[in-house]
């Protein structure tokens, strides 16, 4: 086998992948150029954006910060895979429609696979435990207070 390259074995979504991928390649690219999952975005690459976060065995990271071949025989998930088989948004995609949570949209990905991941921990969070769980994403156009509107109410309905 080339050195530079590794067979890897990802579940994406619930899809399992086989692929070869070089040594280098980010986790982020792969997703994006070699599975065709745009929709994990890539803004700084230095972990600093949080817009292209994932959730990796169910834990929000970065995939600018990870390789590929680190993903080997894990679980991830990416925007892709929040809504329903039926095209159901989930309840915070709802919450962001219904409180006006994104404008250009390219932090929202982020946004959305982070805070999923906080509310399965937090069912009831505060405003200030919602901030503090968004303070890894950075957001140009909001001003953030929409997000985290959306992020309570999106508590509120998932709790019943
Ligand atoms: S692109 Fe990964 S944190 Fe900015
Ligand atoms: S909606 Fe534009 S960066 Fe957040």
């Amino acid at each position: 086998m080339d050195n530079d390259f590794h067979d890897i074995t990802v579940t994406v979504n619930g899809i399992s992948y086989n692929k070869r991928v070089e040594s280098r390649m980010l986790l982020s690219d792969f997703l994006r150029h070699e599975l065709g999952l745009a929709g994990t975005h890539v803004g700084c690459e230095h972990g600093v954006c949080g817009a292209c976060t994932i959730q990796l065995d169910g834990e929000p990271v970065r995939a600018c910060l990870m390789l590929a071949v680190q993903a080997n025989g894990r679980a991830i998930a990416t925007i892709e895979g929040l809504a329903g088989p039926d095209g159901a948004y989930h309840p915070l995609q709802q919450a962001m429609h219904d409180h006006h949570g994104l404008q250009c949209g390219y932090c929202t990905p982020g946004v959305l696979m982070t805070m999923t991941a906080f509310l399965d921990e937090h069912p009831a969070p505060s405003e200030q435990e919602a901030r503090e769980a968004l303070s890894g994403n950075l957001c140009r156009c909001t001003g953030y207070q929409h997000i985290v509107d959306a992020v309570l109410d999106a508590a509120d309905k998932m709790r019943g």
